[in-house]
């Protein structure tokens, strides 16, 4: 027996050592930690247990029967976070670059069947130059196997990827239909081409990073959720988005006890700006409504004229939708459409209550919006908020105009709770354009056009640039003072806890996509 368990001893040890030491040396020297170590990190100590450690690749051509690597390129299986059982796997580089073989594929998607019969996340760290050359088809068939299992967890277990290296051609697809992705800054890159096909293809001179680096998918693509300076940072954010998170649909996320003081926030009072075309930062009145520090902001830096992030309030988990006049004035573009529109639809997935903050003064006007679809990409978000069973909760800091008034969790869609600040206003659109259009006689055959104008908008403005009309009509439930906002959330989305909605019988909707 003695001899049997030092055979087995020595397969470990040569499995914990993945590639060999020469190629981890070679991944710590560009700032990375291995697939191991990072799991180590990621999972509360002592916790993992890994699945297929002994793992081989049955690939002969090429003679890669004599490059055999035990675990094949990623390292899987279970633990815990926070206490909370997760399943991982975590590509490992220094094994033919973390390519994806068919075996390599299969380890993956067992911890994946896995996470979804037991009903736990599944968090997935990339490091891999795509598919395994010398496999040809067979690694693509597991790319596609992946993919597969990804939409049939989605909405059921919480998905996380982490872009930790490489990640390119079919690779990108499988993180693309997890819920979030985060990326390392200057170590990870995805696109479906790399720079040489876009030469070729396009005469294009672009850099990997410039293509597909952390800022330009943080930013213009809005392809990964969040940015990490580097692989500890990446880790800790996993950790922290899944404190908000429950483990899958049929739970709701853990609710920390707290409880109820005064809850009177002052600072509420003086955000908004005399001037109702003064911009003011969304994220004074999220601070300043939330328990302290608790918001975990998601896509912070694409479209940012609108705002989505996960907080706690009075110890709930919520997500927030919240309009940022700091940037375009707040208004709905395509790109905030699209972002807010699968945030509320995760939140919705995942039983977590919707808090949306609004100020919004329409829908960006312009050809470049009407061609690129803003359309079909503004449906989204209200087909999004009106599918929404979770509880759901409406501030109206200041404007609310047009469209978007409905469009942004209006009682008419199926918000739960309405209300407005005395600063509201709910109008078909600002007093000045209105006065203008519907005063148009009046005002041009006027002696003094200007002050016909003025008199005009103040007229309108008395009538519908407050939250007044719509309070009496119901479609706001209370006018309430700045100050009170977070008590009356507290307690609105504790009464709220229940709520149930009884869908009629479907497939599936048809969002427009
Ligand atoms: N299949 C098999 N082996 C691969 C591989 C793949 N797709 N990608 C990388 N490797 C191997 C390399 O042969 C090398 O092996 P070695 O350690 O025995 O020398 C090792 O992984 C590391 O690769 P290397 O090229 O030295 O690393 P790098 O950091 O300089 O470059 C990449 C990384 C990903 C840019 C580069 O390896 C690459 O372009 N890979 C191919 C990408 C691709 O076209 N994939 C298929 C389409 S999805």
């Amino acid at each position: 027996m003695e001899s049997k368990i030092k055979n087995l001893n020595q397969k470990l040890a040569k499995a914990y050592l993945g590639g060999g030491q020469a190629r981890i040396d070679k991944q710590h020297e560009k700032k990375k930690l291995t697939a191991r170590e990072r799991v180590m990190y990621l999972l509360d100590e002592g916790s993992f247990e890994e699945i297929g450690a002994l793992v081989t690749h049955r690939t002969k051509d090429f003679g890669m029967e004599k490059q055999q690597f035990y675990g094949d390129g990623v390292v899987t299986g279970y633990g815990t976070v926070n206490g909370k059982l997760i399943y991982v796997f975590a590509q490992d580089f220094t094994v033919f670059g973390g390519s994806l073989s068919e075996t390599h594929a299969e380890k993956i998607c067992k911890v994946m069947d896995l996470a979804l019969k037991v009903g736990a996340p599944i968090i997935g760290l990339n490091d891999s130059g795509g598919a395994r050359i010398q496999e040809g088809v067979r690694s693509l068939g597991g790319y596609a196997d992946i993919f597969y299992k990804n939409v049939q967890s989605s909405g059921v277990i919480p998905q996380i990827s982490a872009i930790m290296g490489p990640c390119a051609g079919g690779a990108v697809y499988s993180p693309a239909m997890t819920d979030f992705t985060i990326m390392v800054e200057d170590t990870s890159y995805m696109f479906v081409t790399g720079p040489n096909v876009v030469k070729t293809v396009t005469n294009e001179e672009v850099t990997s990073e410039e293509l597909g680096g952390a800022s330009t998918h943080s930013t213009k693509s809005g392809v990964a959720h969040k940015t990490a300076s580097n692989d500890i940072e990446c880790l800790e954010d996993i950790k922290k988005l899944l404190s908000y998170l429950p483990q899958n649909n049929t739970e709701t996320p853990t609710l920390l006890p707290y409880e109820l003081q005064d809850e009177v926030r002052d600072t509420l009072s003086s955000i908004i700006p005399e001037n109702a075309s003064t911009p003011y930062d969304m994220h004074a009145v999220i601070a300043g409504i939330i328990d302290t520090d608790s918001f975990y902001e998601i896509h912070k830096d694409h479209a940012e004229n609108i705002v989505v992030g996960f907080a706690r309030l009075g110890g709930r988990s919520i997500g927030i939708v919240a309009n940022q006049p700091m940037y375009l004035a707040g208004v709905l573009d395509v790109n905030s459409s699209k972002k807010a529109a699968r945030f509320v639809r995760f939140c919705d997935a995942f039983n977590i209550p919707l808090l949306t903050l609004e100020d919004v003064p329409g829908f960006l006007p312009g050809t470049d919006q009407e061609w690129n679809g803003i359309i079909v990409h503004g449906a989204k978000l209200l087909y999004a908020f009106s599918e929404a069973t979770v509880p759901r909760i409406t501030v109206i800091t200041r404007k609310a105009y047009g469209g978007a008034y409905d469009v942004m969790n209006s009682k008419h869609i199926g918000s739960d709770m309405n209300f407005a600040w005395p600063s509201a206003e709910i109008a078909v659109m600002g007093a000045k354009g209105a006065a203008e259009i519907i005063f148009k006689k009046e005002i041009q055959a006027a002696e003094n056009k200007e002050e016909k104008w003025k008199e005009k908008e103040a007229e309108y403005a008395d009538l519908f640039a407050n939250p007044y009309s719509a309070a009496e009509r119901g479609f706001i439930d209370e006018v309430i003072l700045p100050k009170d906002t977070r008590r009356k959330l507290i307690k609105a989305f504790a009464m709220l806890e229940n709520k149930e909605v009884v869908k009629p019988k479907r497939k599936h909707g048809n969002i427009p996509l």
